[in-house]
């Protein structure tokens, strides 16, 4: 059995060697493909592999065409709105993530954007402190629970809003549920999106939702691009000098928000939320496991194609 690491923004070393230990215990080949940059580089590599391990990496119908023998694509991560579900489903080929397993990384991320935001992008203005703000976790899932366990480090008011996520979970982490997503930006300061990009999601976060922060508000974007409606944030920060914009998904629309937004919106260059060591080993490891489990004794747990 072949297995294929097909990673364009590859894993930590460490996390590699992780994952060829568990793939070759097993008595199985690992390949890598790192960096490949284009989509034939993919196609090739995945001729012949039978499963394979990506992350954001986009596996639609014509690289499921062009692997024969695959039967697992293994998203090392949490979103999986780079892989397309029905094509792998009629392909016969099992989808799977690896959920929770990197979601400490993006939570400590998303903190990160927001102290450089509060601190002016640490142009050596004062600035302001999370301490006692309040703090909007749209969406409460692995990364929004994270994001409140570390904001109450730094004493903040937390509120929350996740439209599938029942109150009383919420509010047993002591952090507030509010009953609508215009009800947690109407309220908080910062509002931290975790939301993924589904055909509900995309494009949702759009000028009358982000109009209704207050003074001064703050959107921290560590989900996906897709979830924001672009020309309209774009026509907002114009009409609001006060609010700021904070993405670890850089925008299609970069280049504008960079050159109007100067001092109030900021984009990593490559999404780095899980770019760590420990979320590349967790993720790596789980996704290699979970390759074997199905390989070897048809585990589907973590399935999401059904
Ligand atoms: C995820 O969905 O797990 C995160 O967005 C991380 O994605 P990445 O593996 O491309 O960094």
């Amino acid at each position: 059995m072949k297995v294929l690491v097909a990673t364009d923004k590859p894993f930590a070393k460490v996390a590699v060697d992780g994952i060829r230990k568990e793939i070759e215990a097993a008595g199985y080949e690992l390949v890598l493909l790192e960096k490949y940059g284009e989509k034939a580089k993919l196609l090739e590599a995945v001729k012949d592999a039978n499963a394979i391990i990506i992350r954001s990496d986009i596996i639609d119908a014509e690289v499921l065409d062009a692997a024969k023998d695959l039967k697992i694509v293994v998203r090392a991560g949490a979103g999986y709105d780079n892989v397309d579900l029905e094509a792998a489903t009629a392909h016969n080929v099992c989808v799977m993530n690896t959920p929770g397993q990197n979601s400490n990384a993006v939570a400590e991320l998303a903190f990160g954007l927001m102290v450089m935001a509060v601190r002016n992008m640490y142009n050596g203005t004062s600035g302001t402190e999370l301490m006692g703000k309040k703090l909007g976790i749209h969406a409460y899932g692995n990364v929004g629970r994270n994001v409140a366990r570390i904001a109450k480090g730094f004493g903040m008011e937390i509120y929350a809003f996740d439209a599938f996520c029942p109150k009383e979970v919420i509010e047993k982490d002591g952090v507030k549920a509010v009953g609508s997503a215009e009800e947690l930006y109407s309220i908080c300061n910062v509002v931290s999106l975790h939301i993924p990009a589904t055909a509900e999601t995309k494009n949702s976060i759009n000028h009358a939702l982000v109009n209704r922060l207050p003074k001064g508000g703050l959107l921290v974007n560590t989900a996906r691009k897709e979830v924001i409606n672009e020309a309209e944030l774009i026509q907002l920060m114009e009409e609001r000098a006060d609010l700021k914009y904070m993405t670890d998904i850089m925008p299609a629309a970069h280049e504008t928000f960079a050159a109007k937004f100067a001092g109030r919106y900021f984009s990593t260059p490559k999404k780095m939320g899980a770019q760590t060591a420990e979320a590349n080993i967790n993720a790596g490891i789980a996704a290699a496991k979970q390759i074997v489990g199905f390989l070897k004794d048809g585990c589907e747990k973590f399935r999401v194609n059904k």
